[in-house]
């Protein structure tokens, strides 16, 4: 690890890494948290020589990994996992999660959802009381970028959301372009007072790829704190 590595995301890491077994298929996520993790993960398997089967949730986790000397397979060819290790952007008492914040979401959400079990690693300042502080990232298509726009705000509109900026990500003044060719626009709603309303008005629009709300698919999350120690949330 560098030396400037955050000490809680290592608590995390190293206490999510310390579930692996030998054998496993696992789920590769995205993120600062989630690239901690990884290196973790490889000084394991250097030590220990465990055999794993790895899919990644995005080109940035899966190069970092081939260059820890981890093999990457597709998940299809491996098929089914039995954990995947992620960060999140918030994560509510219930283990609701906003994601995205990398723009990853989208395969995040597939590799979660193809796993035993999902495991989120954090720091504390992820832990909210409510979801929504932390702009939700939806990825949109490009064609009727616009149009979409207009639609999730009619949603939101229709939740009693409506006076929020839906901003699209940039890059410096560049769109942000998902691994899957795609948009990402951020809402900025402050508060999510009903996450299952929201995920299902936002996955009913067309043009929406997926949106960053992952609810019911954490087992658990590890907080890391500054110390060393991690907190265990189930
Ligand atoms: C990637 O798209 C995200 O879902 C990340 O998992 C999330 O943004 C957490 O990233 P950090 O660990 O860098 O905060």
């Amino acid at each position: 690890q560098s030396p400037q590595v955050d000490p809680a995301k290592l608590a995390a890491a190293k206490a999510a890494v310390a579930l692996v077994e030998d054998g496993m298929r696992l789920g590769l996520g995205t993120g600062s948290t989630a690239s901690v993790m990884v290196r973790e993960l490889a000084a394991r398997v250097q030590a220990e020589g465990l055999s794993l089967r790895c899919a990644a949730t995005s080109r940035a986790t899966a190069e970092l990994a081939e260059s820890l000397g981890l093999r990457i397979e597709s998940l299809d060819d491996i098929g089914w996992l039995d954990m995947t290790i992620d960060g999140a952007d918030e994560v509510d008492p219930d283990l609701h999660l906003i994601k995205g914040g990398g723009a990853a979401h989208l395969r995040e959400k597939i590799v979660a959802a193809a796993s035993d079990r999902m495991v989120v690693i954090a720091d504390p300042g992820k832990v909210v009381e409510t979801l929504g502080a932390f702009p939700l990232p939806v990825e949109v298509l490009e064609f009727g970028f616009e149009t979409t726009r207009k639609l999730i705000r009619r949603a939101l509109e229709g939740l009693e959301l409506g006076d929020h900026d839906i901003l699209q990500r940039l890059k410096g003044s560049d769109p942000v372009v998902t691994d899957e060719g795609n948009l990402i626009l951020d809402l900025h709603l402050e508060v999510i007072p009903d996450p299952s309303a929201l995920a299902r008005a936002l996955s009913c629009i067309p043009g929406v790829v997926e949106h960053g709300l992952f609810l019911g698919m954490c087992d658990l999350a590890i907080i890391g704190r500054e110390d060393g120690s991690v907190i265990e949330l189930a």
